[in-house]
């Protein structure tokens, strides 16, 4: 029997800095993923933390990870060659069918565009699929702006609009919180709308709230959470409220049922 604890060594193949604390790594890797689910990653004697596969293909998947403690301080002095141990994937993962033949808004706040990111690539890639793709992305300043490339490519044709709650001298794009710009969606048939919505739980709560107060049906919204996780497998109960394992069934939910894993 194989030990499911058991982390896999992988080759990382690039690193990229998003910001002064963002890096994105791309590792050696091959198998079935899904856009929103995730890792768990290790450095052996340092420690393990869930992180979100942001994106991938056939031969590598990549990971942004942010720079807040123990494992992640050390895994920044990884480069490009060196090992990083990893099992997993885990997770639910945003399921492309419930967003299929859609009007489709997503709203990432700051890191929480990483879980979303792979899927937004997918729609903007496949724009045929949806009835309809907007994008709402909020930072706290210029200088937390993650995925510029990506986000410099998708405005190509596309409804995002880009936010920061502060600019700076050179900043031309929307400024404040990123529930101001909800009403930037095109809300003509807004009970027929999905939105997905990815972020820190506070700017999760209050935009959640102000889409239902335009309109939107809760059964259109769907969450991810970044709930604190030990195992990933479902054995720790770390990740558990009341009955439910958010390392299992989600880390993706609809509002319906996200709004009673509040605890
Ligand atoms: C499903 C899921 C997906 C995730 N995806 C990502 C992702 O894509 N990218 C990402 O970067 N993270 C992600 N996370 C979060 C990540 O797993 C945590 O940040 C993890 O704890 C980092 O491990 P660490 O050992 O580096 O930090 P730890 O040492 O465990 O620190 C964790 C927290 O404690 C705080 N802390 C640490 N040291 C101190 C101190 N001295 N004083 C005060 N506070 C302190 C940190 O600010 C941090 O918030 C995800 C989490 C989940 C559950
Ligand atoms: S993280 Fe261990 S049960 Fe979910």
């Amino acid at each position: 029997m194989t030990n499911p604890y058991l982390p896999i060594p992988y080759k990382i193949l690039e690193v990229r800095q998003e910001t002064d604390i963002d890096y994105t790594y791309k590792v050696a890797y091959s198998g079935q993923l899904i856009g929103g689910q995730f890792m768990e990653i290790s450095i052996p004697g340092v420690g393990e933390a869930p992180i979100s596969i942001c994106g991938f293909d056939d031969k590598s998947l990549e990971m942004t990870i942010r720079k807040v403690g123990r494992l992640t301080d050390q895994i920044f002095s990884l480069k490009k060659d060196d090992t990083l141990y990893m099992r997993g994937p885990y997770g639910n993962g945003f399921d492309l069918e419930k967003f299929r033949g859609k009007d489709v808004a997503f709203i990432a706040g700051g890191t929480g565009l990483a879980p979303v990111r792979k899927t937004i690539d997918y729609f903007i890639r496949n724009k045929d699929e949806v009835k309809n793709l907007e994008v709402l992305i909020g930072f706290k300043s210029p200088s937390d702006q993650l995925f510029v490339d990506d986000i410099k490519r998708w405005s190509v044709d596309n409804n995002i609009t880009v936010t920061v709650d502060q600019g700076d001298e050179n900043w031309t794009k929307e400024t404040g919180l990123i529930t101001k710009h909800i009403t930037k969606l095109d809300l003509s048939d807004v009970k027929n709308k999905v939105a997905v919505v990815v972020g820190p739980p506070i700017m999760m709560k209050f935009t959640t709230l102000e889409l239902i107060k335009k309109g939107f049906q809760e059964e259109n919204i769907w969450v991810s959470f970044e709930r604190k996780m030990s195992c990933g497998i479902g054995k720790c109960g770390h990740c558990k409220i009341d009955e439910t394992y958010v390392c299992l069934e989600g880390p993706v939910f609809n509002y319906v049922k996200a709004k009673t894993l509040i605890d």
